[in-house]
């Protein structure tokens, strides 16, 4: 029979002539799971895996930037503020408090009760339970006053305090950054049905917890956007994932309506009448 390990890649050529160095198959495997198999998974890790702390001043950092006026970023489900004061410290950071304001949603009482199938772990039946993340908001809203400005507390059932009023304001402070971290579909519907006429397109939809049920499209958040995406939140509407700020995740969408009311105002507009892409050699090279 013919040898092909000459037109094997290069990496299982090296694997093949270390296994031959290594005696017996119980070091073999220990070698490969040790020495090859996790530093692989760290450096994969390292390098692909998604933090999602880190898209906060991606987001806030690209607005603020090139794009005029006064923005909103809103939370649904704040618990201790874990998220919502890192957001916080990114407006300072990003020297945008008094452009930017960071709405936090929660009835800080802890997950709610639900009996909706959507909301059931289905794996283990080990879903959240009532009260889950109950915090104490007067310590919560004392440590924000201390440190910042730039926020407002809504606290209540989503829909109780997601208001018209409240709505009305993101006409003028156009969301940027929407956090949805309510675990529940229930919840997440609720937020989605108030806000949706309200979005601008282009603006950041993050979800916390699409991977709920290995990202089940029949629960959680992944139901969410499987039927905004399937247009029962109306025509037009589409929640795009984003792979820039997503990388390995599913978690990071543009929402997308081809009927919003509001649109961002650029700095610099992206086209002119002028413009042409001249041509330079006919090689690769640009
Ligand atoms: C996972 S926790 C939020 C964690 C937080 N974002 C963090 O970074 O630590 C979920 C929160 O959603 C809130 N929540 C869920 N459904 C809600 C609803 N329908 N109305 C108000 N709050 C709700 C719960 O009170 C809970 O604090």
């Amino acid at each position: 029979m013919m040898n092909n390990t000459a037109n094997k890649p290069i990496y299982i050529r090296f694997l093949k002539s270390l296994s031959s160095l290594i005696p017996g198959d119980m070091l073999k495997t220990f070698i490969y799971l040790n020495g090859i198999h996790k530093v692989r998974k760290v450096l994969r890790t390292a390098i692909l895996s998604f933090y999602r702390i880190e898209h906060i001043y991606e987001v806030i950092g690209d607005f603020s930037k090139n794009y005029r006026g006064n923005f909103s970023v809103l939370e649904f489900g704040v618990a201790d503020g874990y998220s919502f004061t890192k957001m916080l410290y990114a407006t300072r950071y990003l020297k945008c408090e008094n452009r930017v304001t960071i709405h936090g949603f929660d009835s800080f009482e802890g997950m709610p009760k639900t009996d909706d199938s959507k909301d059931r772990d289905l794996i283990a039946n080990d879903g959240w339970v009532e009260g889950q993340f109950k915090t104490d908001f007067e310590k919560l809203s004392e440590y924000c006053k201390g440190k910042y400005f730039n926020f407002v507390f809504h606290k209540g059932m989503f829909d109780k305090t997601i208001t018209p009023d409240f709505l009305e304001t993101l006409r003028t402070h156009l969301p940027i950054l929407v956090w949805i971290d309510c675990d529940y579909y229930t919840s997440a519907k609720i937020v989605f049905e108030r806000i949706k006429d309200y979005l601008p397109s282009g603006c950041v939809i993050y979800f916390d917890e699409p991977e709920f049920n290995y990202g089940c499209r029949y629960t959680g958040e992944s139901r969410l956007i499987h039927e905004v995406n399937n247009g029962l939140f109306g025509d037009g509407i589409e929640l795009v994932l984003d792979p820039s700020l997503s990388l390995t995740s599913n978690r990071i969408y543009r929402f997308i309506n081809i009927n919003a009311k509001t649109v961002y105002d650029r700095v610099k507009n992206l086209n002119s009448a002028g413009e042409l892409h001249r041509r330079s050699n006919d090689s690769p090279f640009p």
